[in-house]
């Protein structure tokens, strides 16, 4: 199916929703009286109801910024409209992304909603990693190719499970590359089915000895200044804000205070307008020093095991440069209290009579690999250098876990089905930032 020039939006949607591949000529796309550009609503489609990717396509370069966010609402609405119910069709995925004589066993879920899947082929078992156009906040084709640049290129290739060389299709501008299976899963899972943490914790030790190497960069104010307005208070409200209109985080965000799992929490906007503004706050905040980076999303779900117990690196940002080391040290801390479990749909969470309620902490493995966790962020050799320089490390480990809660938001609602999941992530999210802001709320002046 071909369309032609200034297609309207609702002639296209039915087609994908019915499974029939749609071809858009590069022009425009008209929702309502407002005409977009077509790779723009692609990428819009496709970043809403990513697990469809590639169905819908056009020719043309990657979208220019534009109001995404005002496009992204228009589109859900029409498909709520037209499709009570949009099924997520695994189907298309068996057919369009096994070739070469490969055959999919099991889709792969990771953090980003991308195309992760185990396959079989005559050789055994692997795992293909493919991109369409710019996927969910840029992890799709772009995001591929830098991450396998990265992997093919960094000092640190040891650490890293090795790639094939990236096919790309410029047909369906469809990006793949192909690695070992590494039977442990995840680290989160090797966890859970008692994967021994000395072991992660010699891995992490050499990965931050060679990946720190010694060397650092001080940042001057204005650097500090700009660092934290992007990893904490724009982060933060750019991922919050393009919900607030929606009704299940309407309640919640509008009131001074929230009720969860029993107790009143500060709503974390005011706590982030409170930290955002203080000087007390920022000097033991801010970042002070960039390292380079070593990976850029260092969850447990980013790291796998074999069944001899070898651990790699799967999944980095794809970016090579001066890096907060607290960045990735709080996404450790992140994935091991509440988000890996999530991603795994293991976490409830619910409302009722305007008091949430969310299970946490029911992993017992994670939980304790947390808490080693932090002793190793408090005494290993491997960090002497970024405590010397970092202070208020522990505090700023703490905020960033917090605030990786919150950036997840916006993609778990627009990525996962129903709401789930979002709200986990924000409940948590509001717990952990309660908490930190406790502990460090009228002390600034003694500390500093
Ligand atoms: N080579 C691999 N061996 C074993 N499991 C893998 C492998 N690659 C990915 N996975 C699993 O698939 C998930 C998603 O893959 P990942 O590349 O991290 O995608 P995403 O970008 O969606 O996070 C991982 O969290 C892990 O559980
Ligand atoms: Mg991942």
């Amino acid at each position: 199916m071909i369309m032609t020039q200034s297609t309207r939006i609702e002639t296209i949607l039915p087609f994908y929703l019915k499974g029939t591949t749609v071809k858009i000529p590069e022009s425009r796309v008209r929702i309502g009286a407002k005409a977009y550009p077509a790779p723009c609503v692609i990428d819009a489609i496709n970043y809403m109801y990513p697990n469809l990717y590639g169905r819908v396509y056009c020719e043309g370069p990657p979208c220019e910024a534009i109001d995404t966010v005002e496009l992204i609402q228009h589109i859900r609405e029409y498909m709520r409209r037209v499709s009570k119910d949009v099924t997520y069709d695994m189907s298309y995925a068996d057919d369009a992304l096994s070739f070469n004589d490969a055959c999919t066993i099991r889709w792969l879920h990771g953090g980003s909603s991308s195309f992760t899947l185990l396959m079989r082929n005559e050789s055994g078992l692997f795992v293909r990693k493919v991109a369409v156009r710019s996927g969910v906040e840029g992890n799709g084709s772009e995001k591929l190719i830098r991450e396998h640049s990265y992997v093919q290129n960094t000092h640190l290739a040891e650490y890293y499970l090795p790639v094939s060389e990236l096919t790309i299709d410029n047909g369906l501008n469809m990006v793949y590359c192909d690695m070992p299976f590494y039977e442990g899963g995840d680290m989160a899972a090797a966890l859970i089915n008692g994967f021994d943490t000395d072991i992660l914790f010699s891995f992490l030790e050499t990965l931050f000895t060679s990946g720190f190497c010694g060397s650092y960069k001080s940042l001057a104010i204005s650097e500090s200044r700009n660092s934290f307005y992007s990893n904490y208070t724009h982060r933060f409200e750019n991922r919050i804000n393009p919900i607030l209109d929606h009704i299940e985080f309407k309640s919640l965000l509008k009131k001074g205070s929230i009720h969860i799992n029993g107790k009143r929490y500060a709503n974390p906007a005011i706590i982030m307008r409170e930290i955002s503004t203080s000087p007390g706050l920022f000097e033991i905040f801010k970042q002070r020093v960039s390292v380079p980076c070593i990976h850029g999303d260092l969850t447990l779900l980013n790291m796998v095991a074999n069944d001899k117990n070898d651990i790699k690196l799967i999944d980095p940002r794809g970016y090579a440069g001066g890096f907060d080391p607290l960045y990735d040290l709080g996404k450790l801390m992140f994935s091991s209290s509440g988000f890996s479990s999530i991603i795994k749909g293991h976490v409830k969470s619910r409302q009722r009579n305007g008091v949430f309620y969310v299970s946490i902490y029911d992993d017992r493995e994670l939980t304790a690999f947390r808490s080693q966790l932090m002793d190793f962020i408090r005494n290993n050799k491997s960090l002497d250098m970024m405590r010397a320089l970092e202070p208020y490390f522990e505090q700023r480990v703490l905020l960033f876990e917090a605030i990786h809660y919150f950036a997840d938001v916006l993609f778990r609602y627009h990525t996962d089905k129903g709401i789930e999941n979002a709200l986990s992530c924000f409940l948590i999210g509001t717990i952990k930032l309660n908490d930190l802001y406790a502990s460090v709320k009228g002390k600034e002046a003694a500390w500093l």
